[in-house]
């Protein structure tokens, strides 16, 4: 995959529609580690209100493909902590016929790009379900490196499951 097939902007109202259909998509919500969760279009507005009072401290973005601007996914950067230098990375890629060709790749490396070279962070964390071996070899493909196990930290679809936590450091970087 070309770099440019792709690009980052930050969310915006109109990609609400699409964010709230992912919101619905059962099989997608069982890859993270949230909580399945009902959301209709007017709590999705408050998120979104939200964000823009919060966006000091956090980096939302769209993934968009260069050809068409379709919206395919979003990455985001949370909690972002300017004395330690460091933030929680997470990543959806939520049209599913794109996963699987080289655009969660390119995401999560242009939102890295994003967090050391322009935000000056330090050290990246995520968490992914122990379940999850898509993520996982992703995020192990860019250089993260698991740091334990979070034991049956989360309860999803009628079951506690494990979680990986992850973290990359800007020195660490593939
Ligand atoms: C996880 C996700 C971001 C990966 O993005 P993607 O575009 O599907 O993956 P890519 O095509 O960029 O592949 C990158 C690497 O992931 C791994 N990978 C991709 N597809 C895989 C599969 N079916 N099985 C195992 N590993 C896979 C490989 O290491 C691959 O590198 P390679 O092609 O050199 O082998 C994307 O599938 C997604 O958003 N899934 C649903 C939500 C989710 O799981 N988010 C993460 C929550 S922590």
């Amino acid at each position: 995959m070309s770099d440019n097939t792709i690009f980052l902007r930050e969310i915006e109202r109109g990609d609400l529609p699409t964010i709230n259909a992912w919101r619905a998509d059962k099989a997608l919500v069982g890859l993270l580690g949230g909580t399945f969760r009902y959301v209709g279009p007017e709590i999705d507005g408050k998120w979104f209100d939200s964000y823009l009072s919060s966006r000091a401290g956090n980096v939302r973005l769209a993934v968009c493909l260069a050809a068409t601007r379709e919206l395919l996914g979003v990455t985001y950067l949370l909690g972002i902590d300017w004395v330690n230098r460091c933030a929680e990375f997470s990543i959806q890629i939520g049209v599913e016929s794109a996963r699987g060709h080289g655009i969660g790749e390119a995401a999560t490396r242009l939102t890295l790009e994003h967090a050391f070279g322009d935000l000056n962070l330090n050290r990246i964390s995520l968490t992914v379900l122990a379940s999850n071996d898509r993520a996982i070899a992703l995020y192990e493909k860019v250089g993260f490196r698991a740091e334990g196990l979070l034991r049956q930290a989360v309860f999803k679809d009628g079951r506690y499951l494990d979680v990986v936590p992850m973290a990359l450091l800007a020195a660490d970087r593939r």
